[in-house]
């Protein structure tokens, strides 16, 4: 990977290709308080911000100062803050909202958070009045990452993760990089799953970049930040515009998701951080790949070293005792959205740096299911 040595106050526009519903992404320093940040927006009658109680103190007024400038209304929805209420019961609340303040269709929303906010703002957005725009202003470096670019939405079910939401694109991501040196460390790491993701499928060349810069990025050191955040845009740039409804390219992006989400749902939302259990499923899904016959065993040793550099849990919780366990696992992997016909499909990879979608035999996976748990 050819990196520029490149300045944190520069501003990079990427952009996503997806014919009327192409948008910016805009990357750089201290871009929530600029007015000119927000003025390619489209005219809207209010700008509703949507926010938790975590980032509100810390974000939301900035944010609503500037855009009292842009336009002429602007009002606020606050929601308790964790995985565990990104549910129906929530985005009933922003429905509430929006209705109370008598919004019309010409309302501009904001997800002003993580990834939680992210996914229930476009899908409250996706579904009011049939859909109205809206913006995506991630704080978390997973969000800024992953889940503001693409444009999928939506809410957990208690049975599945992200089982019911749209495919639903923003108008415009604004990563504002200042915003992540407020970050727990926990959070962090769990952001850093998911650009480590982006190296085993797409590009093993920003994979020994981020092996070579793990020290910086722990750190939060802003150049690096800057490099690590608009690289993992441009690849889900491309791969999204390539395949926005995840006909088949798309769902390389979700490495290590199968596992991953299986230890979300057996442990309940909200006890693994989705990035943790999606670093700690990239171990699972590259041994599975290696029992596969398609990755040497040294890919996997590094993975696992780097994850665990990135401070992130490595060995996997046991969701059920005894040979309960990798069933446990599979009937969660069984209602991955990848499935087909009951049969669990995984991403994996292999030493070229391509990742493949694949059944394996239920025997091999629960060896490696039994070989990472606890
Ligand atoms: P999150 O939204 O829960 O945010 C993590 C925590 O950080 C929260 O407590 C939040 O309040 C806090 N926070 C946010 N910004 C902060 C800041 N700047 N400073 C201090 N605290 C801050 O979690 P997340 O990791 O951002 O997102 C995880 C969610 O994203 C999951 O629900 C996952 O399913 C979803 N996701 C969606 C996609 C997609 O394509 N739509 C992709 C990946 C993940
Ligand atoms: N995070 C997986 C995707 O956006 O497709």
């Amino acid at each position: 990977m050819n990196v520029m040595p490149l300045s944190s106050s520069v501003v990079h526009t990427l952009h996503i290709e997806l014919a009327d519903r192409s948008y910016p992404i805009l990357v750089g320093d201290a871009l929530l308080d600029q007015l000119q940040t927000w003025e390619s927006l489209p005219s809207a009658t209010q700008a509703v911000i949507v926010t938790n109680q975590t980032v509100a103190p810390l974000y939301l007024e900035r944010l609503r100062t500037v855009l009292s400038q842009r336009f002429p209304k602007v009002q606020v929805v606050v929601l308790p803050d964790g995985e565990v209420y990104k549910n129906w019961e929530t985005l009933q609340t922003i429905f509430d909202a929006l209705l109370q303040h008598a919004c019309d269709r010409k309302t501009l929303m904001f997800a002003l958070g993580g990834g939680v906010v992210g996914d229930m703002t476009g899908f409250a957005a996706a579904c009011y009045m049939r859909g109205v725009p809206f913006v995506q202003v991630p704080t978390t470096l997973l969000a800024q990452v992953d889940s503001s670019v693409g444009g999928k939405t939506g809410i957990n079910h208690p049975l599945g993760k992200n089982m019911i939401g749209a495919f639903y694109q923003p108008v415009q991501v604004v990563c504002d990089l200042s915003t992540l040196q407020t970050l727990p460390d926990r959070e962090f790491s769990a952001g850093l799953a998911e650009v480590i993701k982006y190296g085993p499928i797409y590009d093993l060349d920003f994979l020994a970049w981020i092996d070579h810069h793990m020290d910086d990025l722990m750190q939060r050191e802003p150049e690096a930040l800057a490099v690590a955040v608009r690289r993992s845009c441009e690849i889900k740039a491309a791969v999204v515009s390539a395949d926005e409804r995840e006909s088949g390219l798309r769902a390389i992006l979700n490495f290590g998701h199968t596992f991953g989400h299986a230890i979300e749902a057996g442990m309940g939302y909200g006890a693994w951080l989705h990035g943790e259990a999606v670093g700690c499923g990239m171990i699972m899904a590259a041994r599975l790949s290696h029992a596969m016959g398609m990755l040497h065993a040294d890919r996997v040793t590094a993975l696992h070293a780097l994850i665990q550099r990135a401070g992130l849990p490595t060995v996997a919780p046991r969701l059920s005792e005894g040979r309960d366990n990798a069933a446990a696992y599979l009937s969660h992997m069984r209602v991955d959205k990848k499935a087909e016909a009951g049969a669990i499909r995984f991403v994996l990879i292999d030493d070229a740096g391509q990742a493949h979608l694949k059944s394996a035999p239920d025997s091999l996976v629960a060896e490696v299911i039994e070989a990472s748990s606890i």
